[in-house]
């Protein structure tokens, strides 16, 4: 049997094991601020996602516009991770760290911000074209996009853990893509990683049961290949094995009464590309 806790703001920041947090009025006020600045870094950085500029000039772009937000980058010092973002570029499946490498022509990238905010922490990522993309690669983003948002569709009180997972890989599947198992996404809230785990395969009536007040990810990562990945010398990297093109798409929701609320929708409408 899995616990729920209901938690005020200043329990929230509490780890406890495995226990699933169920938030208030005012964690969820927290959580929109939060995943709204997310989702404004992520629309200003659209004009920089071009051929020539540097991973590492967009990962100072999300810091100082974090920072001008009011917030802290939550990955700055994460676990030993000394940069504001992950930029995860083509056979990347998420946790590329920005460095002098160069966009080019032809690449799908995800960038995966999470700024915290006053504690609370927006966690969004969205795939950016390019210039020119070849249809292969902007199918797989656009079948990775409607995978999350599958997932959402499923994130509503009497459904559970499962029915979410089993959304997004009966959708990846039918276009014969791999679901990644090896991340998942996450309750957050004043915590950057808490309970529940939100994979992204699974069975229909299955795992924890969504209760209002529940905040977490959904971030499924879904290969043109095989799922299997492994982690590069690097310690962080994380690349798909057969190299094949992988995309990645996040919001962070919380459940309400009746479905749930998305924190980190682009205030610009700007959903999925081309944007
Ligand atoms: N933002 C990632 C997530 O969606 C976590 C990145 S942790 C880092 O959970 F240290 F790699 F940045
Ligand atoms: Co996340
Ligand atoms: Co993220």
């Amino acid at each position: 049997m899995e616990q729920y806790v209901r938690v005020t703001p200043e329990e929230a920041m509490q780890a406890r094991d495995g226990v699933i947090k169920l938030h208030g009025a005012e964690g969820f006020e927290g959580m929109r601020k939060a995943g709204r600045l997310a989702a404004e870094i992520l629309d200003a950085l659209v004009p920089h996602v071009v051929p020539g500029v540097s991973t590492e000039e967009l990962d100072d772009i999300v810091r100082e516009m974090t920072i001008r937000g009011g917030a802290v980058p939550a990955t700055l010092g994460y676990r030993g991770y000394t940069h504001s973002c992950c930029i995860s570029i083509n056979h990347v499946i998420c946790h590329g760290i920005p460095s002098d490498k160069k966009l080019k022509d032809g690449d799908i990238v995800n960038i995966d911000v999470t700024p915290q905010l006053n504690g609370w922490h927006g966690d969004t990522s969205r795939m950016f074209l390019v210039g020119d993309v070849p249809v292969k690669a902007k199918r797989l983003v656009d079948v990775t996009y409607q995978c999350l948002m599958l997932g959402i569709e499923a994130a509503k009180p009497g459904n559970r853990v499962g029915d979410i997972g089993h959304a997004i890989q009966t959708h990846a599947e039918k276009h014969r893509y791999g679901v990644v198992r090896d991340f998942c996404g996450h309750g957050l809230g004043q915590l950057f990683h808490d309970a529940p785990e939100i994979v992204h395969v699974g069975r229909p009536g299955t795992g924890p049961e969504l209760r209002p007040g529940m905040i977490f990810t959904i971030e499924p990562m879904i290969n043109i290949g095989k799922a299997a990945g492994k982690v590069l010398d690097d310690g962080w990297t994380a690349v798909t094995r057969d190299r094949s093109l992988s995309a990645q798409f996040e919001h962070s929701i919380g459940i309400t009464e009746d479905g749930c609320e998305i924190f980190t929708s682009s205030p610009k409408g700007w959903h999925q590309p081309p944007y």
